[in-house]
């Protein structure tokens, strides 16, 4: 009888261990079918992201901006199935968020703005958290493999792809994001863009694997009106290896974007 607690408990250890390694990330949420998003939480502490992005923003970045989009997203897409009973008569409202802005027009007139601006607003900033990590230390990073690869074909070298990137994020006239994606339509070939407000890169067939948030919320409290800084301090927060994984999470869902959708 001795034996079995201790095979109780390393049993117990091992499934949290494996419950850990399969938290979800972020981007992993835009793909359910449902009604009822759910905030997804941050891959690290709010403090984490310190010395370039402050903690009060992070703070209120999640639990303000990001949580309200995630609301009055799921009120929209509930009330839009509510008049319609869609759910009875049309699989529209079955597909994902993601499927959903892809196919922005075929959403009846009356929901369009509030499932662009928040449905946009919620799969924008789960994709904007998801590509960032803590590094305390300012180390270099890069990316390797075949991105580090696609990268240099693209781009000629990782710091001119930088300093493109950068530009797009400065000329950027009043709110958005600065998109880093693989081309569909392209043979997934990579393409630097920008969307203002919080407009997506799918309507474009655009997959996006990196992305900066240039809302004024992304930063006013640390930078207050020096965007530069905040573009440059982000650099130092974008984790190749999440993007890698990223960029093969779309590969495997290619399939959501073909004509038949
Ligand atoms: C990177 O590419 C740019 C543009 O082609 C070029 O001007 C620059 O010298 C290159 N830098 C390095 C380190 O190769
Ligand atoms: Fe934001």
């Amino acid at each position: 009888m001795a034996d079995k607690p201790s095979l109780r408990s390393s049993l117990l250890s091992f499934c949290l261990f494996t419950a850990a390694l399969a938290k979800k990330m972020p981007y992993e949420f835009i793909v359910e079918q449902t009604n009822t998003y759910i905030l997804p939480s941050l891959p690290y502490g709010y403090k984490e992201l310190e010395p370039f992005i402050d903690e009060a923003t992070v703070r209120v970045h999640h639990l303000g901006h990001h949580a309200a989009y995630t609301n009055k997203m799921n009120a929209a897409m509930q009330q839009w199935e509510r008049e319609n009973e869609i759910r009875e008569t049309d699989s529209v409202v079955e597909k994902s968020i993601l499927q959903i802005l892809h196919r922005l027009d075929d959403v009846p007139e009356k929901y369009r703005s509030g499932i662009r601006n928040n449905g946009g607003g919620y799969v924008n900033h789960n994709l904007y958290w998801s590509v960032m990590s803590p590094n305390p230390n300012s180390d270099d990073r890069e990316p390797i493999n075949q991105l580090g690869k696609d990268m240099v074909e693209n781009f000629g070298n990782f710091s001119n792809f930088k300093e493109l990137f950068t530009k797009e994020a400065l000329s950027l006239f009043g709110s958005g994001y600065v998109w880093l994606s693989r081309d569909i339509n392209q043979n997934g070939k990579l393409v630097i863009s920008k969307t203002t407000n919080q407009d997506s890169p799918f309507e474009d067939g655009f997959l996006p694997i990196l992305v900066i948030d240039i809302w004024e919320h992304a930063y006013y409290i640390k930078h207050q009106n020096r965007r530069p800084k905040h573009v440059s301090d982000w650099w130092n927060l974008v984790d190749w290896s999440s993007v890698e994984e990223l960029d093969k999470w779309w590969k495997g869902l290619n399939y959501l974007f073909h004509d038949e959708l």
